[in-house]
Parts: structure tokens; C-alpha cells; sequence
């Protein structure tokens, strides 16, 4: 019996170290020498490239395959949304519950994402059946794409190209969301985010807009109205119209012009311009 064992594992090992060899093999035979295999390793190399691009902790590639849940997820993904392309039953959903009990990312087949979308970190992320994702996306853990629960038919976020999802965010309803935009980490986006913007808190609210803050009255703050000191300069106009006919009254009846300190060296040049225009 023991040298049955001794003799069975060596022989074992090599046996299934050349089947793994083989299957290595096939699969890279399909990559490179196939139409659809070259599109899929170029798809493939797509993935990782995201991972390369954006995440400064990516050190190499054996790394990237090794240790990216977003990624195998997004792999996983391919393959069950290919079935569910193909209306093969139950299987897609399957194999989705299965990504998502290695993952922790639960993506439904019939989900539409873009080239070079980066799920990091991973855990807590659903994303829901009619949900459409742009390209170069990058979802971080937590996020959310869902239903409010009050839609039917298409009833989940469409997400624009570079879009960058904060951790922990739910985008609810059929809402489109821009390109280009942030999202903070933690809102509640339930309405649509315009292009180029940044949308933060809870309900979301648009902060940013093509770099320029949102909300902020637009104001000359060196122009402020001053309603106390237009009100002065109506007055003094007045006065020296009147004095100016009191004058011409002064000539007609006969009597000395009087000696009063003109009313511009007394007060205008305190209230400024548009006095003596009147
Ligand atoms: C939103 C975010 C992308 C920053 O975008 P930005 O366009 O550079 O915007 P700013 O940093 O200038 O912030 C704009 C305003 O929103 C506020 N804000 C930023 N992020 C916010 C958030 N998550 N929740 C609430 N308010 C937020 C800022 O305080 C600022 O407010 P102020 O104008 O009153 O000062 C970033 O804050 C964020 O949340 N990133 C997600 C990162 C993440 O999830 N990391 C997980 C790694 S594991």
C-alpha cells in the first residue's frame, strides 16, 4: 500500500501538471490563433491596462492577475453576459451568483460595461440588470448601480465614459450620469449629473460644473448695491437744484448771492459719482 502511494503521486503530479500545461496551451492557442480569441485577449489586455493605469499600488502584471478581484469579476462577467446573449438558460445567472460568492461583486449578465472599467478593491458592489456602463469607468468598493424599486423596464443608472464612482456611492433609478464626472464617495444620486461635473452628499447634489463651483451667486463683490448711499445722492441732487433756483430767485428779487459753501465741497465727494450729473 505505501508503495502504491509513493508510486501513484509522483506519477499523479506529472499527469495533472501536463494536463494544466495542455490546457495552458489550448487557451493560448485560442487567443492568438482565432478571431474571436484575439478579440477577447485584446478585450482582456484592455482590463489589465485599466488596473496598470489607475492604481498606483499595481506593481505587475502576475500582480494584476493575481490579486484583483475587480478584475476576475469583470471576467466572469464576460463570459455570462455572452450566454445571456446567447439566451442559454439559468446558466448566466449562475455563473453571476458564482463570480459574485468569489467575488463579492454581484453583476447581472444582462449589465452593459464599457472597455477598460476598473472595479477596485471590489467587495459590496452590485450592479444591476439594465445598468449601462461607458468606458474607462472606475467603480470603487460599495457602489451601488440599482433600481428605486418604482421603475420597470429600464430601471438602472447609464454611466458616461471616465466616469469615477467614490466608494460606497448609490446611483438609483434610470439616471444618466455624464461623462467625465465624480461622484463622492458615499452620496445618493438619484437624479441625472450633468458632463464635466462633480456630484457629492446625500441626496447628490451637483458642487462643480467645467471646473467652476455650482451655487455660488455670481456677484462683483467690489459692486455691491448700497441702497443708503443712492438714496443720499437722490437728496443731494434735489438740494442743489433748489438751491440752484433759490439762487436765480435771489438775482431776480434784487438780493445778494449768498455765501454758502458749495454743497460738492461739503458732501459730494463723500458720496462719489453720479451726484452732480443731475
Ligand atoms: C468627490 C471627489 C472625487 C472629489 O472631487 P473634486 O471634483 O476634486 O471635488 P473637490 O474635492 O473640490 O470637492 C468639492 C466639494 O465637495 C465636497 N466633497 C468632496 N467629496 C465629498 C464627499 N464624498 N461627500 C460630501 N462632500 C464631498 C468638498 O468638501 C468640496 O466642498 P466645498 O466646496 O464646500 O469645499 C472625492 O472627494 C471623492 O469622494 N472621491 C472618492 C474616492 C474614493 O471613493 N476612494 C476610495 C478609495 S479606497
Amino acid at each position: 500500500m505505501k508503495s502504491g502511494n509513493a508510486s501513484a503521486s509522483p506519477a499523479g503530479g506529472a499527469s495533472g501538471l501536463l494536463k494544466v500545461a495542455l490546457a495552458a496551451g489550448a487557451a493560448y492557442a485560442y487567443l492568438r490563433l482565432t478571431q474571436t480569441g484575439r478579440r477577447l485577449a485584446a478585450t482582456m489586455a484592455r482590463d489589465m491596462q485599466a488596473i496598470r493605469e489607475r492604481d498606483p499600488a499595481a506593481r505587475n502584471d502576475l500582480e494584476i492577475l493575481t490579486c484583483y478581484p475587480g478584475l476576475h469579476a469583470l471576467w466572469f462577467h464576460r463570459l455570462a453576459h455572452a450566454l445571456w446573449r446567447r439566451k442559454v438558460p439559468v446558466l448566466p445567472r449562475f455563473v453571476s451568483q458564482v463570480n459574485r460568492f468569489l467575488t463579492g461583486i454581484e453583476i447581472h449578465p444582462a449589465a452593459t460595461l464599457g472597455d477598460g472599467l476598473f472595479i477596485d478593491h471590489g467587495a459590496g458592489v452590485v450592479i444591476g440588470e439594465t445598468s449601462e456602463v461607458g468606458e474607462n469607468v472606475t467603480i470603487y468598493q460599495g457602489v451601488t448601480l440599482g433600481g428605486t424599486g418604482k421603475e420597470t423596464g429600464k430601471r438602472h443608472p447609464t454611466i458616461g465614459d471616465n466616469v469615477v464612482i467614490g466608494a460606497g456611492a448609490l446611483l438609483l433609478g434610470s439616471i444618466k450620469v455624464g461623462d467625465n464626472v465624480k461622484v463622492g464617495a458615499g452620496s445618493v444620486v438619484i437624479h441625472d449629473v450633468p458632463p464635466n461635473s462633480t456630484v457629492v452628499g446625500n441626496p447628490g447634489r451637483t458642487v462643480i460644473t467645467d471646473g467652476a463651483k455650482v451655487g455660488i451667486p455670481d456677484i462683483d463683490y467690489t459692486h455691491l448695491p448700497d441702497p443708503v448711499a443712492e438714496a443720499m445722492r437722490c437728496l443731494v441732487r434735489r438740494v442743489i437744484q433748489l438751491e440752484s433756483e433759490l439762487e436765480e430767485l435771489r438775482v431776480i428779487c434784487g438780493k445778494a448771492p449768498s455765501e454758502r459753501v458749495p454743497i460738492n465741497e461739503e458732501v459730494c465727494d463723500l458720496l462719489g459719482d453720479g451726484v452732480e450729473d443731475a
